[in-house]
């Protein structure tokens, strides 16, 4: 059967840890003065049906630096469920390509390309996940906190893909993972049981807040992600009444603990989940934490194209 990296929930927690341990050690040889070419005669299809800059440079970087070749399609030039069935256009890449990453709106998208298809499929964000920037994330932890294990993370705003995804992957690092969203924006309880889950089998634990400042107290990151994420603009006059006590600014960073420090997987609408001052202070992580997509990654490449074993 083939692998794919869809959602997170499809892998172990043994299995996520070993791809942040991957990730290191990709990001260390990198450092150090070369790459070993493990994708070399490799290609990945990069498929876009909404904008990006991290993760199209990211990808597509990330498969030269191994050896391998990125080929970017936009939906309009592939038609993608429309020229042409998404079972088709897996089916056909199969024969051309060594695997597929899609960033979709329906998350169903990607389950219909790795159905049909014979290659692995990644997902660089749909509607429901964001398991590329949680694995960048996951790195960044480690790297900025040491063990994360029994660290805080509260994550403030919308819960949305990038919260779903970030969140599971935290609690299998065993950071003790919280989130503030104002009541009807909140994950669903099937979603926060896999997330408790998760962290209790790691020794930490998951907590859902309705207040900002509660949440963020004690907390050793502070995380957030825009009110209104792509494809929900006709939401945007409702979310931009509802989230502003959700901000993520100074005055909210004062009771989190010394030391603390600020994520955002970007892009931000500076002035309102995050102000300058919070994205450009001492504490903020997010040019690290954006440039991790490009490690963080090639250790998903590396194994589900290039067969390096997770350790
Ligand atoms: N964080 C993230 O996925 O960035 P892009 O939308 O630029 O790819």
């Amino acid at each position: 059967m083939t692998s794919h990296f869809i959602a997170l929930e499809d892998w172990s927690d043994a299995e996520l840890r070993g791809l942040v341990t991957l990730a290191q050690s990709l990001k260390a040889e990198h450092f150090q003065g070369g790459n070993t070419p493990i994708l070399a005669g490799k290609t990945l299809a990069l498929v876009f049906e909404k904008p990006s800059l991290r993760t199209r440079v990211s990808y597509e970087i990330g498969m030269r630096q191994l050896g391998g070749n990125g080929l970017s399609l936009s939906p309009q030039e592939i038609g993608l469920g429309k020229r042409e069935t998404v079972a088709d256009i897996s089916r056909v890449l199969s024969g051309y390509v060594d695997g597929i990453m899609a960033r979709v709106f329906d998350h169903n998208t990607l389950l219909e390309l790795a159905k049909y298809g014979s290659i692995p499929v990644i997902n660089g964000l749909s509607d429901s996940h964001h398991p590329s920037q949680a694995i960048a994330d996951a790195l960044t932890l480690v790297e900025q906190l040491g063990d994360p294990a029994g660290k805080t993370l509260t994550y403030v705003g919308d819960g949305n893909n990038v919260a779903r995804s970030l969140l599971i992957y935290a609690a299998v690092m065993g950071v003790n993972v919280r989130i503030a969203a104002p009541e009807g924006y909140h994950l669903t309880e099937d979603e926060m049981d896999l997330i408790s889950e998760r962290a209790e089998r790691n020794g930490a634990s998951f907590t859902p807040f309705i207040d900002p400042i509660e949440a963020v107290t004690g907390a050793d990151v502070v995380y957030t992600d825009v009110w209104t994420s792509m494809g929900q603009e006709e939401e945007t006059a409702q979310r931009l009444k509802v989230f502003p006590p959700y901000q993520l600014n100074l005055e909210l960073m004062h009771h989190a603990n010394p030391g603390s420090i600020i994520m955002h997987c970007l892009p931000a609408h500076r002035g309102e989940e995050i102000t300058d001052a919070a994205a450009d202070s001492q504490q903020s992580v997010l040019f690290p934490q954006a440039h991790n997509r490009l490690h963080a990654q090639k250790a998903v490449l590396a194994h589900l194209l290039g067969g390096v074993a997770l350790t």
